[in-house]
């Protein structure tokens, strides 16, 4: 004869509770930057803040600040990329956002990097170029990812 034996809520959660992922999406800007040219702390404090926020939220991507500009890419769940693009439409240290693309997609490309940091020194006048000025979205996430292949970025996502 069979016991019956009643599920305690705990293993009643684990058979009736699934986790269904949001889609993916990436996105691509350019900004202007307000911030004096010489102001590393205030650069570090955007990037410590990003990193932060972004290791709970699992939003990866890249932030290069070429030139008086800032172009970033970002990827993750849909709501966390729009919550935070609201909170950089509201940041006052940029102007100017440009939105240069917003795709869907299955994967991600800077997986491993809460917000990689690539050093645009090395790059070539009209790498820099696309970057600040005339870059599509697409362009300028490849020209962010050879850098960031390269190793000279910083901040891996653990
Ligand atoms: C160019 C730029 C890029 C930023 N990137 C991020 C980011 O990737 N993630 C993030 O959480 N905040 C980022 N921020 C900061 C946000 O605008 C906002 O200040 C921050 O998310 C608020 O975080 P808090 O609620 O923890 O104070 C960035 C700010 C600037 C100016």
């Amino acid at each position: 004869m069979l016991a019956r034996v009643p599920l305690d809520p705990g293993q009643l959660a684990s058979k009736v509770c699934f986790t269904v992922a949001s889609p993916l999406v990436r996105t691509v800007y350019r900004s202007r930057s307000t911030l004096h040219p010489g102001n590393i702390e205030e650069l570090d404090r955007i990037f410590r803040t990003a990193v932060f926020n972004n290791r709970r939220r699992r939003l990866t991507g890249c932030l290069a600040h070429p030139d008086g500009h800032f172009v970033q890419v970002i990827e993750g769940e849909v709501e966390h990329v729009d919550a935070l693009m609201d909170s950089l439409n509201a940041d006052k240290r940029h102007t100017d956002i440009t939105v240069l693309g917003r795709w869907p997609t299955s994967s991600r490309i800077f997986s491993n990097w809460a917000m990689a940091r690539p050093n645009i020194r090395p790059l070539a006048e009209q790498s820099l170029r696309l970057i600040n000025d005339v870059g599509s979205g697409a362009q300028i996430t490849g020209i962010l990812l050879g850098l960031v292949e390269e190793g000279t970025s910083l901040y891996p996502l653990i």
